[in-house]
C-alpha cells in the first residue's frame, strides 16, 4: 500500500511512501528492497509482528498499539552518527507533539519520566558497489501500563500514558520525519561535530553515573557519564581516565535502574 502522509513537510525523506497494514520488521523490508528503492523512502506499519531490537532483543507490539518505521538513506557513507541524529530528533519530534520534555537515553532511547516510549535501531546493509543503512524506529503509542507489566517491561511507557491524548502512526511518523529531515542534512553536510553540542543537551545520560554492561550482563565499567566524543561514542570518567565507550555491544545504566 503506497500514500501520502498528511502533515509531511519534510522534501526527501518519505518522497517515497510504503504504508504496509503489517509486515514482519519494517527494517527487514527495507533491507530487503532497498537496492531498489529511493533514498529517502518510508516504509511505516501499526502492526509489526516481529520487530527487531538493539543487541538482538525484540521489539513488539499488539495490533495498532504502535508505531513502526524505518527510513532509507542511500549511499551510507558519512552516516556513522545517524542513529544518534535520529534520537535527537525523535525526542524533538514527541516534546513538540505532547508538550511535554523527552529526553535520549544514550546512544538513542527516547524517554520520558524515566520510562522508555522509542527505540531506534540502524543497521547497514552492504550491496554490489554502495551501501545503504537503514533507520528504525518505533514508538509507544497506546500500551497500556498494563499491558507492559504483562510483557514484563517495567522501564517502558507509551504516548498515550505520559500525555493522555492517543496519537495516529500517521501524525507521529510526520512529525519525526519532518524533524530529522534538517537534521540529517546537517550531519551529511557539516558532520556530527554540528551537532554533537545539542545532542549533549538533549541527552539524559550525560552527567550521571553509570554502569557499563556487557551483552551477558557482567559490569565492565563504571563512572559518571561526562559527554558525547566526535564519533558518537559516550565518554565515561571513571576516576582514572575518560573511557569512549561504544555503543555496539554494550547497554548503559543508571546506577540504580534504567537511567
Ligand atoms: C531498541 O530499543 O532495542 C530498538 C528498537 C527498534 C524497533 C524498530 S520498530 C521499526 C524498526 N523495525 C524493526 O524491526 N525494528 C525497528
Amino acid at each position: 500500500m503506497t500514500d501520502g502522509l498528511c502533515g509531511l513537510t519534510a522534501k526527501i525523506l518519505g518522497n517515497r511512501i510504503i504504508a504496509l497494514l503489517t509486515v514482519d520488521s519494517t527494517n527487514n523490508y527495507l533491507k530487503d528492497n532497498g537496492e531498489q528503492l529511493p533514498n529517502g523512502t518510508l516504509c511505516y506499519t501499526g502492526w509489526q509482528q516481529a520487530g527487531r531490537g538493539r543487541l538482538g532483543r525484540s521489539w513488539c507490539a499488539e495490533e495498532g498499539q504502535a508505531l513502526a518505521m524505518s527510513l532509507l538513506f542511500k549511499p551510507s557513507d558519512g552516516l556513522e552518527q545517524l542513529s544518534l541524529v535520529c534520537g535527537l530528533a525523535v525526542s524533538r519530534a514527541l516534546s513538540r507533539l505532547c508538550g511535554q520534555m523527552f529526553q535520549i537515553k544514550w546512544p538513542n532511547d527516547i524517554v520520558c519520566g524515566g520510562r522508555k516510549v522509542c527505540g531506534i535501531l540502524c543497521e547497514n546493509r552492504w550491496t554490489g558497489n554502495n551501501g545503504f543503512v537503514v533507520a528504525g524506529i518505533g514508538v509507544n503509542l497506546r500500551q497500556t501500563a498494563a499491558a507492559f507489566e504483562k510483557a514484563g517491561l517495567p522501564y517502558a511507557v507509551s504516548l498515550e500514558m505520559v500525555s493522555g491524548q492517543a496519537f495516529t502512526v500517521e501524525k507521529t511518523a510526520a512529525a519525526i520525519v519532518n524533524e530529522l529531515e534538517p537534521l540529517w542534512l546537517r550531519l551529511k553536510q557539516e558532520g556530527f561535530s554540528s551537532l554533537r553540542g545539542e545532542y549533549e543537551q538533549g541527552c539524559i545520560t550525560v552527567g550521571r553515573p553509570v554502569r557499563v554492561l556487557s551483552l551477558g550482563g557482567s559490569i565492565l565499567l563504571e563512572g559518571i557519564a561526562v559527554g558525547i566524543a566526535e564519533e558518537g561514542y559516550l565518554l565515561v570518567d571513571s576516576g582514572s581516565k575518560i573511557v569512549p565507550v561504544s555503543a555496539g555491544e554494550v547497554s548503559v545504566r543508571g546506577l540504580d535502574g534504567y537511567l
